[in-house]
């Protein structure tokens, strides 16, 4: 894994994709993202050795880097999820690249149904915390201790400078922000309401299948990450209701703008 990490790196350095100051996973809700970014270039996940390719629809793949404000964002426009069949090592393997080419700082984005009864569709919930439900873990195994340690302290996995901060900027914004719990199961199915209601009582406020073996991986590595989860879906007692890929992406859509907007400006103030 160490050698295929530096090997990507070393790819991607030869490219000119040196001296990042944010790492951006684009998932559902945030894929409009790189409007406003001001490109350099983008490349195509097929050209850079090793890494996965993903298959869902919905989700393309290509890393975008390029500046947004003075600051410069490498941005993958197409993540990995377990449900692909992929292993959670590979599908964290980009995170790791990022951490050598220089990125401390990480933001994840991601759609998932809400549990809690507060919630909206089309609301955005800033991610406090996360249980992490996906059968495997991308720690599993021998510990490569270039990487970091055996036992990763996981008391703040989301970073509360970078919360605040992004609080600050959604309130002079006028951008209204939930916050919560982000609880990640394998999927692919969508929850029925029986475990709806067990992510509730498990203490999640939303529910959804990626992000959080990203997390792991960046924490492993000691990296401060910001997470923040679109509702697309509520899985609340009582009105749970019909749920596809379409309607996750037409209510991700609700959010895109201000999504957009917010990380625009947390990046380029932060
Ligand atoms: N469950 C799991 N993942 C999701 C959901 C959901 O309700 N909505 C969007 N991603």
């Amino acid at each position: 894994m160490w050698d295929k990490v530096q090997e990507t790196v070393q790819f991607l350095k030869n490219k000119g994709i040196v001296n990042i100051d944010f790492g951006i996973i684009l998932g559902t809700g945030l894929g409009n993202f790189t409007d406003f970014v001001d490109i350099i270039q983008t490349i195509p996940y097929e050209e850079i050795p090793n890494f996965p390719v993903s298959t869902v629809s919905g989700h393309h793949g290509e890393l975008v880097y390029g500046k947004v404000g003075e600051k410069i964002v490498l941005a993958m426009r197409g993540r990995f999820h377990y449900y692909e069949g992929w292993s959670v090592q590979q599908t964290t393997f980009p995170v790791r690249v990022m951490k050598y080419l220089g990125i401390d700082n990480l933001i994840v984005s991601n759609a998932s149904g809400g549990v809690n009864a507060q919630f909206s569709v089309g609301d955005i919930m800033l991610i406090t915390d996360h249980i992490n439900m996906i059968p495997e873990h991308p720690l599993h195994g021998a510990n490569d201790e270039r990487f970091g340690p055996r036992f990763v302290d996981m008391h703040e996995a989301y970073s509360k400078k970078m919360r605040n901060h992004v609080l600050k900027v959604a309130a002079d914004k006028g951008i209204k922000l939930q916050q919560g719990v982000y609880l990640a199961l394998q999927g692919p199915t969508f929850e029925t309401p029986a475990e709806y209601g067990m992510v509730r009582s498990l203490g999640g406020d939303a529910v959804g299948m990626s992000t959080v073996p990203e997390v792991i991986v960046a924490k492993h590595m000691g990296m401060n990450c910001m997470g923040l989860s679109v509702i697309t879906d509520l899985g609340v007692e009582g009105i749970v209701a019909e749920v596809s890929h379409e309607d996750v992406k037409k209510a991700a859509k609700l959010a895109e703008k201000s999504m957009g907007e917010l990380v625009t400006a947390f990046v380029k103030t932060y």
